[in-house]
């Protein structure tokens, strides 16, 4: 069992720095064009994906683990809104070039091999076309031990500034990078109340994912004040090959 496999289990509706309540706000101050077809990539238990649909979206989401979709769908169903899942990997997007308006993420790109994700961003936007991340990012000093226990536990592949990370989107070829939010820490996390989650209660017992909340709790502890989170917004390549 790896930490996706436990965020499952558990069922969080908003796995990500500032949890749902910072989703509604940044979503509020982006007023994206109305009808717009956005990728919701690393949708998890689908919660976003759900709200944007609510918001009268086109929306398709995609997440790598079967039992974090299985719940979105669940979800969808049960607040009768159309999302189209699908499970894949966001370094290879099972979709054509120049298809989407928007690229939102929360909390996934840190877990991927960042060039392939960021070029597969690149290549389904439409040219021009929003990418909106929110990401874990580095604040303080970063060790050997550190990335190498953050990447066991989490699977965490890239640990990086919001200096590197605009400095890596504009050598994908993004323009007008931004970073719209930044917190040195990662504050409150996943504490807003989700009424459609499904949590394995079975799972509660288990003592291996016991062991991995204590593990969790530790690693927390003693890397949570080099760790922040930032929100960057860029404009996808224009002219690069698009139709
Ligand atoms: C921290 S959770 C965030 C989930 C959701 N965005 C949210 O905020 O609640 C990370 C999500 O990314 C998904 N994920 C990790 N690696 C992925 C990959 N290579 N491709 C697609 N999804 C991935 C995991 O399955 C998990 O649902």
């Amino acid at each position: 069992m790896d930490y996706h496999d436990l965020l499952a289990r558990l069922g969080e509706g908003s796995a990500h720095p500032g949890g749902f309540s910072a989703t509604l706000q940044l979503l509020d101050s982006l007023s994206l064009p109305a009808g717009a077809h956005i990728l919701e990539v690393g949708c998890g238990t689908g919660r976003t994906a759900c709200h944007l649909a609510h918001l009268g979206y086109r929306v398709t989401a995609i997440d790598l683990h079967r039992h974090m979709l299985d719940k979105a769908v669940r979800r969808a169903r049960k607040e009768r809104v159309d999302v189209r899942f699908i499970q894949a990997d966001a370094a290879a997007l099972p979709l054509p070039d120049h298809q989407v308006d928007v690229v939102f993420i929360e909390s996934v790109t840190i877990f991927t091999p960042w060039r392939k994700t960021i070029a597969e961003y690149a290549r389904v936007l439409k040219p021009g076309g929003l990418l909106v991340d929110r990401e874990m990012v580095l604040s303080g000093r970063k060790t050997e031990l550190m990335s190498r226990r953050l990447r066991q536990f989490y699977g965490i592949r890239t640990l990086a500034t919001a200096g590197a990370w605009k400095k890596r989107l504009r050598g994908c070829g993004f323009s007008r990078v931004q970073v719209k939010e930044h917190s040195r820490t990662m504050g409150k996390w996943g504490v807003d109340h989700d009424p459609l989650r499904e949590m394995d209660m079975n799972w509660l017992e288990d003592k291996r994912m016991q062991r991995m909340s204590r593990t969790n709790d530790r690693l927390l502890l003693k890397y949570g004040k080099r760790l922040g989170y930032a929100v960057f917004t860029a404009r996808a390549p224009v002219g690069s090959g698009s139709e």
